[in-house]
């Protein structure tokens, strides 16, 4: 069952998590926030001074998401300097639990919006 989705908080959340983004190489800071499951989940940024090690807020968010049990992912807003969509790396990881995740994504007075498969129509699966 689909819950009904409260943009204006997941935006507030997504913003909020921002903050605590660990971002000293790039100083550009990712917040997260998902609903899965009727429950939301926030990430963010998490670099490394070994850069492959950093963590996007995205796949922060997700791994909260899944650890808790909740797979049906539902909305996703993403908060940075300027609206910007997943990574790559990201809309695969994504793309494992969901072909049809609403995105929004923000900045302190910017907003668009693209759903995961416009963005990533194609993604790899085994089988
Ligand atoms: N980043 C995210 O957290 N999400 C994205 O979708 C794109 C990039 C992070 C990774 C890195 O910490 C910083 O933004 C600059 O690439």
């Amino acid at each position: 069952m689909t819950t009904a989705i409260n943009w204006d908080e997941l935006k507030r959340l997504a913003s909020e998590v921002r903050q605590h983004a660990h971002a000293p190489y790039s100083q550009f800071r990712v917040g997260a926030a998902l609903q899965a499951g009727g429950k939301t989940f926030v990430g963010c940024n998490v670099e490394n001074a070994s850069y492959p090690v950093g963590l996007c807020a995205e796949r922060s968010a997700l791994a909260a998401a899944i650890a808790a049990g909740c797979r049906d992912l539902e909305a996703l807003v993403i908060a940075a300097d300027r609206p910007i969509t997943p990574c790559g790396m990201c809309r695969q990881a994504l793309s494992e639990f969901t072909d049809e995740l609403p995105i929004v994504m923000i900045s302190d007075s910017l907003e668009a919006h693209a759903t995961l498969s416009q963005i990533f129509p194609d993604p790899f699966e085994i089988g």
